[in-house]
């Protein structure tokens, strides 16, 4: 993996398009939205080779990439076929096991371990437990803009305004003290940020950084667990480790792997959204005009269509366990498929006039938050509320704030935007 050269020649077909080439994903927006489009076009799924990466021992014979939208609503509701298991969801390549040993959640689990594990969490994550936070969220997105206006007239919109809110959610939710918010800010952007080299500048080391943020979130967890085993509180890392289901509890490694996946899940996908949001709403003022007459009531819609753009989480791969034949296709055994979100939120097929950004569209059956099935995001309530209620604060209080143009960050798994100043 290398650092990308700017100029790259111009796709003028599907042919020229090499979804395993780190390069590819360094092109402009402009330039992937006509790359995917061309992908969609096809008449199957384009099949590509394991990209290289420096810390995968093999490489497996390659994926399907799934770029329609039917083809992931399918591999979505048919999880025995398209299992999350096996590798993982989250990499195209198969997870070493030294990395899977944090890394190893439920995200990259099948039925049952994983609907043991979802059964523990979810209860944090209802809609009604949700309510309970809504005050929290309220006051944290209030304090955050009282301190964007008491900065000036212009700010870094990700590190002083985005990142801050879900940071500060999870965090509390999970009882972590805001002495170690830096800390878990720092080691989940390197978690999800490895490929760019303003997270981890050796581009031979990504292993190891991975690891040395793996361990280091886990040591922060099992250190609060110890506690909170003899001095439980309301947060969810107390009912993580006293959690008994069916007379077990929680490992050890799955707690800490449950920690740093929720950590990072609510971290570095918000983030995006609400920074994708910024930039949306100042490159098209009359639909923030139109969201301002009614910031209450236009929430919603603003919202799903924020994330069905911004798509922050760019693929999840499953394995094919068995010869399968899917919207007329076939799937062979061992086989993987990358589920390409962004790319279906973009389906001409599903979404009429699909690049324009519409608060008012409906319906929009967008995958942002992934398909139907076991691992829809556990977090979707939440991450709705914090993006509506940021952007009501903004739009109220800071109505004439507008965001430059985004730094984006290198990675082919998140829609990142590292930094983007704003001025108001
Ligand atoms: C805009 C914000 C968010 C986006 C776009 C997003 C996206 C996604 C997607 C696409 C998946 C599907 C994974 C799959 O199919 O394999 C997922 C799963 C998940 N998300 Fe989110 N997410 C967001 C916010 C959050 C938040 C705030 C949390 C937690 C605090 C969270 C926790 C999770 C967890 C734990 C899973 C795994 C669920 C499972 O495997 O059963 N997410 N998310």
């Amino acid at each position: 993996m290398t650092t990308p050269p700017v100029e790259q020649a111009p796709i003028r077909s599907a042919t020229d398009v090499n979804l395993s080439d780190w390069n590819f994903w360094a092109r402009s927006q402009e330039e992937r939205e006509h790359a995917f489009r061309l992908l969609r076009e096809l008449d199957r799924p384009a099949f590509f080779e394991e990209p290289e990466v420096t810390f995968a021992q093999t490489r497996g014979i390659g994926y399907h990439a799934l770029v329609r939208h039917a083809d992931i609503l399918e591999a979505s509701r048919n999880p025995e076929v398209f299992c999350s298991g096996d590798g993982g969801a989250t990499s195209i390549l198969d997870m070493p096991a030294e990395l899977a040993e944090y890394f190893g959640s439920m995200i990259n689990m099948d039925d049952p371990r994983h609907a043991r594990l979802r059964r523990i969490v979810s209860r944090a994550f209802t809609p009604r437990m949700i309510k309970q936070f809504e005050a929290d969220v309220d006051a944290a997105a209030v304090r955050i803009v009282d301190e964007l206006l008491a900065t000036g007239t212009g700010c870094d919109f990700v590190t002083e305004v985005a990142a801050k809110l879900p940071l500060k959610i999870i965090c509390d939710m999970m009882g972590i003290p805001e002495k170690d918010y830096g800390f878990v800010f720092d080691r989940s952007n390197i978690i999800l940020g490895a490929s760019d080299p303003e997270y981890v500048s050796d581009r031979g080391g990504i292993a190891h950084a991975l690891l040395t943020a793996g361990m280091e979130l886990q040591q922060l967890v099992q250190d609060l667990a110890v506690h909170r085993l003899e001095n439980p509180t309301d947060d969810l890392t107390s009912s993580l480790v006293n959690a008994n289901i069916d007379g077990e509890r929680l490992t050890a490694q799955e707690l800490g792997s449950f920690f740093i996946l929720l950590v990072v899940a609510g971290n570095e996908t918000t983030r995006n959204a609400i920074s994708y949001g910024m930039r949306l709403l100042t490159l098209n003022p009359g639909q923030k005009r139109l969201w301002l007459e009614d910031v209450e009531g236009r929430a919603a819609g603003a919202v799903e269509e924020i994330v069905r753009l911004a798509a922050p989480v760019n693929f999840m791969r499953r394995k094919v366990t068995r010869d399968h034949v899917m919207n007329g296709n076939l799937y062979r055994q061992g086989e993987k498929v990358v589920l390409y979100y962004w790319s279906a939120n973009r389906d001409e097929r599903v979404f009429d006039d699909p690049l324009r950004f519409d608060i008012l569209r409906a319906p929009n059956p967008h995958v942002g938050f992934g398909g139907p099935g076991p691992h829809f995001c556990l977090g979707a309530h939440l991450a709705r509320r914090e993006i509506t209620v940021m952007f009501r604060e903004l739009l109220r209080r800071v109505p004439r704030i507008e965001a430059g143009e985004p730094e984006r960050l290198f990675s082919s798994f998140i829609n990142g935007i590292k930094h983007m100043r704003c001025d108001f």
